[in-house]
């Protein structure tokens, strides 16, 4: 290695896609915020944001629909970074480069990871120390999913989604996920569920879906998956229906739309039976990309420092 490369501080963070496997979505708040009841898990579909020395915020993005993210302000990464200099007063900079594995608007909050693996990065990069708990309290403030992306494996979600609490689970679960090139609009799925549903003040999650989690088999998970707000994606991008009944021909257990879509998880027994799912999804050509991923995968940490 030259002098210069070893003289170059860098950090890389990894942070998780998710999945809803159940959400529970009440009617919208004074703010518009929907409050929901929320079972996130974490999958094996990674953002690695890398955080470099500048003398200006400026990011660069790679990898699975690179070209629909913007580059400016707007940037989630970018967010994150400028909200940790705001509230650190560090006259530090960065380049964030975001190297993505999750789809952009696919409702699998690529965006939150992002935002996540950019207030580690910045954090570590700037030597800011701020603890875990006053992270968690900034992702809050910069989107819904960006705390659950810190925190990664699997977690309840209350509130806008942004409040978390541990769900235990022993096993590993194996999920097919079916992705799409283009993105749905999470407020306009919000919006058609307001349009068509008498939803609860307080929604909350069915009796027995905790104990079937920590239960650890995907049989006894099944019966709880479910999605508030899959109609409305449905009805907003019709040919969904042609994916989930391409799973359920597939023989998975079940399938549901995550988040507000489209992507598309459909859970199966275990590894083997994933690959026989994912066959039968890549053959009826309903989806960009098919994938077979283990889960519940960590939450954003550093993989790779090069310090000073
Ligand atoms: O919090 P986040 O910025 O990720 O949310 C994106 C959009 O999704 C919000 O502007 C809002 O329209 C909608 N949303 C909602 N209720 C939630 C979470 C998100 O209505 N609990």
């Amino acid at each position: 290695m030259s002098d210069d490369t070893a003289v170059v501080p860098q950090v890389t963070v990894r942070a998780p896609g998710k999945i809803n496997v159940a959400l529970y979505c009440g009617r919208p708040d004074a703010s518009g915020y929907h409050p929901l009841a929320t079972v996130f898990q974490a999958v094996e579909l990674y953002e690695d944001v890398t955080a470099s020395p500048a003398d200006r915020m400026t990011v660069s993005v790679s990898g699975r629909g690179a070209e629909q993210v913007p580059l400016d302000q707007r940037n989630l990464a970018v967010r994150a970074a400028s909200l940790l200099q705001e509230v650190t007063g560090t006259e530090q900079h960065a380049h964030l480069h975001v190297a993505k594995q999750v789809p952009v608007g696919g409702g699998m909050a690529g965006g939150s990871a992002d935002a996540a693996a950019a207030l580690l990065a910045c954090n570590e990069l700037w030597r800011t120390e701020l603890e875990r708990g006053d992270l968690i309290e900034l992702a809050g403030q910069l989107g819904s999913d960006v705390p659950f992306a810190l925190r990664g494996r699997t977690a309840v979600g209350s509130g806008r989604g942004h409040l978390l609490t541990s769900a235990i689970t022993r096993e590993r679960f194996h999920w097919v996920l079916a992705l799409q090139e283009e993105g749905l609009s999470t407020p306009d799925v919000f919006a058609d569920f307001d349009a068509h549903h008498e939803a609860p003040e307080v929604p909350r999650l069915p009796d027995g879906l905790l104990e079937a989690l920590s239960g650890g088999s995907a049989e006894e998970l099944v019966g709880f998956l479910c999605n508030d707000l899959q109609e409305a994606a449905v009805r907003l991008r019709p040919e969904l229906g042609d994916v989930l009944a391409a799973a359920d021909r597939g023989g998975a257990l079940a399938a549901i739309i995550s988040g507000s879509g489209p992507s598309v998880a459909a859970l199966a027994l275990d590894e083997q039976h994933a690959e026989s799912v994912a066959h039968v999804l890549r053959g009826a050509e309903v989806a960009s990309d098919v994938l077979v991923m283990g889960a519940p995968a960590a939450g954003a940490r550093v993989v790779e420092a090069i310090a000073l």
